[in-house]
């Protein structure tokens, strides 16, 4: 018989001392086992402290290994070091996943570099917005300027390199000494950038590898010290989350995910203890639940894709990108919708498959006229059910 919750008894929890500690993007102790990572950022990142050299940098590892939260740890103390030294340093930190045009980034960046000039998210082109970036680069009160373009990945993917090629070539165009560090979640990011802009970025790169079990039980159990009571997680319910998460993809965000998870579902079991048994099915929730939400937060065009896809899997039909694009052109009429190039629904395909809703091997991007493979969707009957409801009620 299923116990009843009340909101008392989840409040009076016996399990978390701080819940939002699991979630912080910064280690509140230090970052574990990324010791070589930071020791090759920061001799990178030296010589801007020299004033006058640059630095190109490129950062790359999959989701979740430490790439964002020691990148900001790390320029925190370089700003830090440049103020003890009366160094002027500008920094601008952008998120390309929310800005994927040339034009979206090099505004974010100037509003970081010169946050008393106004420059509007939308109405500039690109020409004008360009050349006000070299007139702000030509000031004298700035002299070095480091601009960080995170998930990176995102505007190639977009929009192509010309942003890189840009930043690649603006110290030979104004007077501040301009830095670049670009951070990508996808490790196949070279195929995006066309060789005249990998010279200038292929020089130094940095890897943040995946996670092993060893490593991942480190930083959970780090953690848990802080985010839950004591006594209330073994060492074999830690080593079990950083096992599957390994197997995974080493990902440190989703273990520590799946301790939260651990963690509710032992308080709705009424436990004061996270034991074993809870771990598979905690884990089982937040799988469908992240999918669910994964797939409720994707913009229009690509639920109208999604459902397309889902739609054919139900038929039986054998996918391949050119009878998927035909699925979607069949249904964009019924959302009233005008369809994208087949270009475009390419490049959601591919996200599609970095989120794990699609299995598909990538033959995408690279050419248009190359074949690509069959795609399948990777979920559970019950899943996909709940997967084409939620499309219905929410494209
Ligand atoms: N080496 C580490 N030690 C402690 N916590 C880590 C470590 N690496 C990642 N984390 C935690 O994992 C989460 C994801 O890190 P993040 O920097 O966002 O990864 P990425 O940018 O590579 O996707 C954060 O909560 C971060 O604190
Ligand atoms: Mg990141």
């Amino acid at each position: 018989m299923e116990k009843e919750i009340t909101f008392a008894s989840v409040l009076e929890n016996p399990i978390y001392k701080d819940r939002d500690v699991l979630f912080s993007l910064r280690p509140p102790t230090g970052f574990l086992h990324r010791t070589k990572q930071k020791n090759e950022l920061v001799m990178e990142l030296a010589p801007i402290l020299m004033k006058s050299a640059v630095s190109c940098v490129f950062v790359y590892g999959p989701p979740g290994t430490g790439k964002t939260a020691l990148l900001l740890d790390l320029l925190d103390e370089l700003e830090g070091e440049a103020r003890k030294r009366n160094i002027e340093l500008k920094k601008a930190y952008v998120n390309c996943s929310e800005n994927r045009t040339e034009t979206s980034i090099l505004l974010s960046t100037l509003s970081q570099v010169d946050p008393e000039g106004k420059y509007p998210k939308m109405g500039w082109n690109r020409a004008k917005t360009v050349d006000e970036f070299s007139k702000v680069l030509n000031k004298k009160e700035n002299k070095n300027v480091l601009v960080i373009l995170d998930e990176v990945d995102y505007a190639l993917r977009e929009s192509g390199d010309d942003i890189l090629y840009r930043l690649s070539r603006i110290n030979n165009q104004v007077s501040a000494n301009t830095s670049t560090i670009i951070i990508s979640n996808d490790v196949r990011v070279s195929d995006y950038i066309k060789p005249k802009t990998q010279s200038a970025f292929g020089r130094v790169k940095v890897i943040f590898s995946p996670y092993n079990a060893d490593e991942l039980f480190d930083i959970i159990n780090e953690r848990v010290k802080l985010a839950l009571k004591k006594d209330t997680v073994s060492d074999s319910v830690i080593r079990k989350i950083a096992e599957i998460e390994a197997q995974r993809g080493g990902d440190a965000r989703r273990a520590l995910e799946l301790v939260d998870a651990c963690a509710k579902a032992a308080i709705a079991r009424k436990r004061t203890k996270i034991t074993i048994d809870l771990v598979d099915s905690a884990d089982k929730s937040l799988e469908e639940n992240s999918v669910l939400n994964v797939i409720a937060s994707l913009p229009k065009h690509q639920k109208i894709l999604y459902y397309a896809i889902l739609k054919n899997e139900k038929e039986g039909l054998e996918m391949d990108g050119v009878e998927i694009y035909r699925k979607y052109l069949e249904l964009c009429p019924s959302y009233n919708v005008e369809p994208l190039t087949e270009r475009r629904i390419r490049s959601f395909l591919v996200n599609l498959s970095e989120s794990s809703l699609i299995s598909a091997e990538v033959g995408w991007l690279k050419s248009l006229e190359k074949k690509s493979r069959k795609v399948s969707v990777p979920l559970d009957k019950a899943l996909k059910t709940k997967a084409v409801k939620l499309l219905r009620d929410s494209i």
